[in-house]
């Protein structure tokens, strides 16, 4: 798929059909959020793989926005390491920009994802890095449910003239 097409093409997708996700494929996200780009290069993230439906269902009970987890093979957990980011407020931005690369790279592999926000949620970052034994350092950043698609949601059209502005607002 090329590129720009598959950034109009991306949708959230919260079905799935229950047929596993080869680990190669997973390894393949990983990669995909790896290379994005971080200040300085830095590249504080850090990723946690979860397939375990005992520990989808204690998300569930702590976060009211991950149901679609109850059906899903895999998910990722993008999470920072503050100390080996740069400056203070960048990581959050740096995870942001390597969550959009796994999904963009799940819809490349055939998949269907959701970005399901943690961060900046204080009771959602501290349930997680309980559940999870985060180091006190690590924060959780975001989690991207993960499965072969049985939804389509149609593409909306989104460009909006009245939102750019040229040379000065
Ligand atoms: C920071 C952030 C947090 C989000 N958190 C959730 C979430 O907790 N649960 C969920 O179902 N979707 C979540 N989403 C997905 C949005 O609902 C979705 O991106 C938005 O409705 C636009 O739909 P689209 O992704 O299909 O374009 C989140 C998206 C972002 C960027």
């Amino acid at each position: 798929m090329e590129l720009l097409e598959g950034i109009l093409k991306r949708r959230s997708i919260r079905k799935y059909t229950g047929q596993p996700v080869d680990k190669d494929v997973v390894d393949e996200l990983l990669k995909a959020g790896m290379y994005a780009p971080s200040a300085c290069n830095k590249r504080p993230w850090h990723f946690v793989v979860i397939r375990d439906q005992k520990i989808f269902d204690e998300i569930i009970a702590i976060h009211p926005h991950a149901r679609m987890l109850k059906g899903a093979d895999c998910a990722i957990l993008v999470c920072a390491d503050e100390i080996q980011a740069h400056d203070k407020g960048y990581w959050p931005v740096d995870c942001g920009a390597a969550t959009q690369n796994i999904l963009l790279a799940a819809l490349a592999k055939g998949l269907g994802a959701c970005w399901i926000g943690i961060y900046p949620r204080a009771e959602r970052l501290a349930g997680v890095k309980r559940l999870l034994n985060l180091p006190e350092h690590i924060h959780a950043y975001s989690l991207i449910s993960l499965g072969y698609p049985a939804e389509t949601p149609a593409q909306p059209d989104r460009y909006d003239a009245s939102k750019v502005h040229y040379e000065k607002w």
